[in-house]
């Protein structure tokens, strides 16, 4: 991408004035912490004498391969998705929202669940924040069909409030098997609530971002950033997601 267009996106995001600062100093040194699903209960260590102490809390054992819809493809994953009735929120949904983009990506993008718009429209990320989202990834260089997008729930929660452990925990088995199909290099989870959910925490975003955590027995890099929706309210914070997106590809260009 070249850097017009570069400046074009940064300016959607209202960053055109900001000087780039690299996490914690250096963009060739990303920290590296582990906290995830897939950890064992032992405290994290840091992967480097730089690297700060773990500030996430062990969670809980989740074997990626062993799920409730192990050895489904995506089309079979599609299709039970689709006729899903596991919890009450498929009374109210207009339709499930699978998720979308490139099976074959590097990026997986999770956010929290389908709005309005996605809800009918069959697809994440496709309203304002949508919008935003996009720009976000242009910022650092990707298109929206370059990588993939989910959402931690299939379905929409009515007047979009948070999920509820129910609903979180009987979804969470197809966006595993999504991770599963897909091997991503990076995960980025946009918002509190998908990192809450992906991590097994309660810890908040600001101390969650800026970490690489991993997910899964494939230990797959997660970067934590802001929601798109909670940037559009606070366009003050943009300047942090940024700061979050270029750690996230400084992370990736590693792996
Ligand atoms: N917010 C989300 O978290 N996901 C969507 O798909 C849309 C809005």
């Amino acid at each position: 991408m070249n850097s017009q267009l570069r400046r074009e996106y940064l300016d959607a995001l209202g960053l055109k004035s900001w000087t780039l600062r690299t996490a914690r100093g250096s963009a060739d040194a990303p920290s590296l912490v582990i906290a995830s699903r897939a950890q064992s209960a032992a405290p994290a260590a840091p992967a480097a004498p730089a690297a700060p102490a773990a500030r996430s809390a062990p969670s809980p054992v989740r074997d990626v391969s062993a799920t409730r819809e192990a050895g489904a493809d995506w089309e079979e994953l599609r299709a039970r998705v689709a006729a899903c009735t596991r919890c009450s929120l498929s009374a109210t949904r207009t339709q499930t929202v699978f998720g979308v983009g490139n099976p074959h990506a590097d990026w997986l993008i999770v956010g929290e669940a389908p709005g309005a718009e996605e809800d009918r429209r069959g697809e994440p990320f496709v309203g304002r924040a949508g919008q935003l989202l996009n720009s976000m990834l242009h910022a650092i260089g990707l298109a929206r069909e370059q990588v993939y997008i989910a959402n931690v729930l299939k379905c929409r929660p009515p007047g979009n409030r948070d999920p509820n452990l129910t609903e979180a925990a009987e979804c969470l088995p197809y966006l595993e098997r999504q991770i599963a199909l897909l091997k991503p290099k990076i995960m980025l989870a946009v918002g509190r609530i998908a990192a809450q959910n992906l991590l097994g925490t309660e810890k908040t975003l600001g101390a969650l971002r800026q970490q690489v955590h991993r997910f899964g027995l494939s230990q797959v890099p997660l970067v934590v950033t802001y929601h798109p929706a909670y940037l559009l309210r606070t366009p003050t914070e943009k300047r942090k997601a940024w700061e979050d997106l270029k750690f996230a590809r400084d992370v990736i260009s590693r792996v």
